[in-house]
């Protein structure tokens, strides 16, 4: 087992592959261990059917309640999964090896997760859930359910980029460059982020703006800062479906043929990405191929070329640069339905062909009301990296003028849909990156006054910024 392979299974097992037991190893030769529990294995237990558990059952909290023994990691964090019954009352004790209990508050009656810190060596552990607060003489609808009981294991080499849209100062790629000039622009990027997305700049209308003229000013600038500071660089994006695409190739003076645009493909990946080999790793290949309801997007290279231009873009970038990571990126596709059925059944076909594609890219392009709980997004990573691919988050953003109530409740808000993305990533292995789209409110595609980032208009940090801090156990600034 390759180790990539082996970070995958940990990946899948704390996600939801249904497994009765969730088994992994953890390196080549590790033992194999229990990282945690289904209500389903549940053994001195009454497991209930339940359709929107994790593998369809969970278990009602009653009486003395349920003990498990398990071989763990050493661990720092215990999550249970659970909700609510029809007592408010009610509490939940989880107790470790007869250490003092944890009580724990069932949140609402929807399936949610507590995760408790804990310092558990690695070894045999005794877990012990039971209700408490269960008014006298009630029915078994009264008691909270458990679906599932997992741990975090210590992992001392997980790191998740934190990484963000970055403009450059050309008026032409830059919608609003002037602020790139405010010296507080490039200096809360330093201070705060691992890595940088050129927003525009490597687009295919600024990259060749006329066939076979490529004009790499801009993106060059960029990319000379991140290196110039440690600072990695995403590449995005090689083939774009947008209006971002060159009006030399959309609107063709003589009509496409499927070979001469593979050719005008084959020109431009070959191109742009030996221009930054060894200095941008990750590309997104393609971006945005799907519709909402899982049907190919319509754009010249799938009019011309056919079904098969995905495939062929991740071929040929395969061949250029066998080392960068290959990334297919996407939007609204964080949330289970049609747009990620898609992407799923294209990856396992391209995985099941021997297609190179090494990872997905999730925009998470959100707002207040409408961004996607964590285990929502975890249930996404997990099923990605079931094929044996990485994932990143790669636009993240939410607007907050959706949401309701003061500017504070809608920051706080705000600070849970990034602390819920920031969370999956780090708890899902295999997620290397967060990106958000933009360093600060005052620059962003969405206007200013949508307050969609970690830092405000005047660069200083919001909520957001701190709870993503915290999830992915970054100590900086
Ligand atoms: C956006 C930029 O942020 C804007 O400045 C530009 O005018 C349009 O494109 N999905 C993507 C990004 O993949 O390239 C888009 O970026 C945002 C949505």
């Amino acid at each position: 087992m390759s180790a990539l392979r082996a970070r995958v299974v940990h990946a899948v097992t704390l996600g939801f592959a249904g497994a009765s037991l969730l088994l992994t190893s953890v390196a080549q030769a590790a033992p194999v261990v229990v990282r945690g529990f289904e209500a389903e294995t549940m053994t001195n237990a009454r497991t209930v059917p339940s359709a929107s558990a994790s593998a369809g059952a969970a278990v009602t909290l009653r009486g003395r309640g349920l003990t498990q023994r398990v071989t763990l990691l050493a661990s720092r964090k215990v999550r249970v999964t659970l909700k609510r019954g029809r007592s408010r009352s009610a509490r939940m004790r989880l107790r470790i090896d007869g250490r003092r209990p944890f009580i724990i508050t069932p949140r609402s009656r929807s399936w949610h997760t507590s995760t408790i810190k804990v310092s558990l060596g690695a070894g045999r552990h005794t877990i012990r859930l039971r209700s408490v607060r269960l008014p006298p003489g009630s029915s078994a609808r009264a008691a909270p359910r458990v679906d599932r009981v997992a741990f975090l294991p210590v992992d001392p080499a997980r790191r998740v980029l934190l990484g963000t849209a970055l403009r450059s100062q050309n008026p032409a790629a830059n919608p609003a460059f002037a602020i790139t000039r405010d010296p507080r622009y490039a200096a809360t990027f330093l201070k705060n982020f691992d890595s940088l997305t050129p927003e525009n700049e490597l687009k295919m209308e600024h990259i060749e703006p006329s066939p076979g003229r490529f004009t790499f000013a801009y993106a060059d600038s960029l990319v000379a800062f991140a290196t110039a500071h440690g600072k990695a660089v995403r590449g995005h994006a090689l083939v774009i479906t947008s209006s971002q695409l060159s009006r030399w190739l959309t609107k063709p003076r003589v009509p496409w043929t499927r070979n001469s645009l593979l050719a005008v493909m084959r020109r431009y990946i070959t191109t742009v990405m030996n221009r930054y080999r060894g200095t941008i790793r990750a590309w997104d290949v393609v971006n945005e191929a799907f519709w909402d309801n899982g049907s190919y997007r319509q754009n010249i290279w799938y009019d011309v070329i056919g079904r098969d231009w995905i495939e062929q873009a991740f071929r040929i970038a395969r061949a250029v640069d066998p080392r960068a990571t290959l990334v297919y990126n996407d939007i609204a596709s964080e949330t289970s339905g049609a747009q990620q059925d898609a992407i799923y059944a294209m990856a396992k076909d391209f995985r099941n062909r021997g297609v190179p594609l090494d990872a997905i890219g999730l925009q998470n392009h959100t707002g207040l009301g409408g961004y996607a709980d964590q285990l929502v997004l975890e249930r996404t990573l997990a099923r990605f990296a079931s094929l044996g691919l990485g994932t990143e988050i790669t636009e993240m953003d939410i607007v907050t003028q959706s949401g309701t109530g003061s500017e504070a409740r809608k920051a706080s808000d705000q600070a849970i849909g990034y602390r819920n993305a920031a969370t999956a990533c780090w708890d899902i292995a295999g997620c290397t990156s967060l990106t958000t789209w933009g360093v600060s409110d005052a620059v962003t595609w969405v206007g200013g006054d949508q307050a969609p980032l970690l830092f405000d208009a005047d660069f200083r940090p919001k909520p957001a910024f701190n709870a993503v801090q915290a999830a992915l156990q970054r100590t900086r600034p």
